[in-house]
């Protein structure tokens, strides 16, 4: 069975740079998967990414990826090797679980509120200027924001802090350079150290907000010290770039479709439609990667155990055997709900998913009621196959 691999078509990693979604529908009607160049598979259909993602013949891949890049130790490494995303099984769920309870904990009213003050504050500062990079201007701002209200992060501390998590996850866009690698690290050092303190903070105070009542979950889980700091690190990560990339995303593709954007503007109920809608055409995270510990069949085919496996969130929310029409925005379409794989699925499922959903939601919310004449100056480019994507500069204008 294993000769069949060498027919299943490999894919280069210049071809997905140059225009992901177009690969993947080139190869998706005839293979469940193809072979990166560089290494890996990648899964291809909306039902194998979705069944595999609770599959556990993939594992997570521990520290295989920082090995890899020649990494052995430093704040980096200790984020694969200490953190949640990376484990497996017990200690995955042990390193979870306080995570996932302090959050349940939060009021996510009280979290919606801050973010409309945020996102206003954030269009105020532009506003007399009639136009805004939404990127830099609002798109990171927002999910840095979130998260300094969620970790009672100082307001002297902004802007060093947003600084500092910017240049840590600069090591997880495809390809960094030495340069970018070594700054991650630096920046990655500091923002350990700097999470320490506010946690000293947290302790010293008796608070009761969600570092307090996190520590507290921590300590009934027995987490080391280093454990507890890297879980919070993981929520810097994987609640920044991918709110950012879809922020961005949503706002380009609703001022593509004027009728859609106006509809949004006098119906708030439709948020949320335009943000699954958004999320499935790009979504913030490209997929998730396996490691492979048995072959797997798809479709007649043999995906071989021992494999870095990509399941591609990109292809499949582009399925036409799920999404009719799939390269259109339609926030009306009746599948919506399976958008939801751009979270992921299984075990490792976004811990966060409803605090990632209200900063789209509130996000959206605050530039359809500011700004409802906001029209497109340019549309960006949208790149990244792996892990988290990114969105090039992107004008947006407004009539003061
Ligand atoms: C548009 C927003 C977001 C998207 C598309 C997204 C997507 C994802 C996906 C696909 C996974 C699964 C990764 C895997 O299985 O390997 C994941 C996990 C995770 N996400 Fe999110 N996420 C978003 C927002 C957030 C936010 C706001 C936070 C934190 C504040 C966050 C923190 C995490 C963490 C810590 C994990 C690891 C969970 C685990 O391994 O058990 N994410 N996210």
């Amino acid at each position: 069975m294993l000769d069949n691999i060498r027919t299943i078509p490999v894919v280069s990693s210049a071809d997905l740079d140059a225009d992901v979604h177009s690969t993947f529908a080139r190869y998706r009607s005839s293979f469940p998967f193809v072979t990166l160049d560089t290494g890996g598979s990648i899964v291809l259909r909306h039902d194998d990414v979705a069944r595999l993602m609770s599959d556990s013949r993939l594992q997570a891949t521990d520290i295989a990826m920082p090995v890899q890049a020649g990494i052995t130790e430093g704040v980096l490494y200790d984020i694969f090797a200490h953190g949640m995303l990376t484990a497996n099984g017990e200690v995955h769920a042990r390193r979870r679980s306080a995570i996932s309870r302090a959050l349940a904990n939060q009021v996510l009213d009280r979290f919606r509120q801050h973010l409309r003050q945020a996102a206003t504050a954030l269009i105020d500062a532009s506003y007399e200027s009639g136009r805004l990079e939404l990127a830099s201007g609002y798109a990171a701002k927002l999910p840095i924001l979130a998260l300094a209200g969620l970790l009672e992060v100082p307001d002297a501390d902004l802007p060093a802090f947003p600084r500092d998590v910017y240049a840590m996850n600069a090591f997880f866009r495809p390809n960094p350079s030495e340069d970018a690698v070594a700054d991650a690290e630096t920046a990655a050092l500091r923002v350990r150290n700097y999470l320490d303190a506010l946690l000293a903070k947290a302790e010293a105070n008796q608070s009761q907000g969600f570092l307090a009542q996190y520590l507290r979950f921590a300590e009934d889980d027995e987490l080391s010290r280093s454990e507890v700091l890297v879980q919070i690190i993981q929520l810097i990560i994987g609640g920044t770039e991918s709110v950012r990339t879809a922020l961005i995303a949503q706002t380009v593709q609703l001022l593509s479709h004027p009728d859609q954007w106006r509809s949004v503007c006098a119906d708030p109920t439709l948020v949320a439609n335009a943000v699954a809608e958004g999320m499935r055409l790009e979504p913030g995270i490209a997929g998730v990667v396996r490691v492979s510990v048995q072959d797997i069949e798809l479709d007649g085919w043999t995906l071989p155990a021992g494999q870095l496996v990509l399941l591609s969130a990109i292809s499949a929310l582009r399925d036409d055997r799920v999404f009719d029409r799939p390269d259109v925005f339609d926030m009306l379409r009746p599948n919506l709900r399976l958008t939801r794989l751009a979270f992921g699925g299984g075990a490792h499922k976004c811990v966060a998913e409803a605090m990632g959903r209200a900063e789209l939601e509130e996000g959206l919310l605050i530039l359809a009621e500011r700004l409802p004449g906001l029209e497109l100056e340019n549309v960006p480019a949208f790149q990244g196959h792996m892990f988290v994507r990114k969105a090039g500069e992107c004008w947006v204008r407004w009539e003061r």
